[in-house]
């Protein structure tokens, strides 16, 4: 393939990675839903908010395999697309640092020194979108745990 027809063929299967995310996401808040009232529910004898509830491993890998599995992979392996294999990543990034990039890498690159580094770094010019299922807390939780297993 032509380098200019690599670039296009890359950008189809972002735009179809990014769709697929969107249609995910009515599942997902679906099967969110019931855990964020169990943890109602198990935090009524405790002062922690549910908010602040811990991931749950298999909403996690539901969410990575739907919508993070387009670009990465769970190995240590780089995908096609460029983007870092993800198993480890929490031996690269702190836990805090990987929450706000999931919730929106476009902010973090604006004022962290080390996303911009990664951005630059990535080949083919691909960066992590904003992605509208990450703008839930809980879920990013979800995603932090379902890492922590790889
Ligand atoms: C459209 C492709 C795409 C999707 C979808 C995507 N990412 Fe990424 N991600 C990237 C790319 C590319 C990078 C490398 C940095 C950059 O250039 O933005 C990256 C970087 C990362 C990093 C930092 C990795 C490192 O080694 O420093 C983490 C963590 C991450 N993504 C998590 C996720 C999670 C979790 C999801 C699903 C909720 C997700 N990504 C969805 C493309 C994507």
């Amino acid at each position: 393939m032509k380098p200019k027809n690599a670039q296009i063929a890359i950008l189809g299967s972002i735009c179809l990675a990014l769709l697929i995310a969107q249609s995910a996401m009515a599942e997902n808040q679906k099967i969110a839903a019931p855990s964020a009232i169990e943890s109602g529910n198990a935090t009524s004898g405790e002062e922690s908010s549910p908010a602040l509830a811990s991931g749950d491993v298999k909403n996690g890998e539901h969410l990575f395999s739907t919508i993070c599995a387009h670009c990465h992979q769970a190995s240590a392996n780089e995908s096609n697309t460029g983007a870092p294999g993800l198993k480890d990543v929490l031996t690269r990034h702190d836990e805090a640092w990987i929450n706000r990039w999931i919730e929106s890498p476009e902010t973090l690159i604006e004022t962290d020194h080390k996303a911009m580094k990664l951005v630059k770094s990535s080949r083919f010019g691909l960066t992590m979108p904003t992605l509208p299922a990450m703008q839930e807390e809980q879920n990013r939780r979800d995603i932090i745990e379902y890492l922590r297993t790889l």
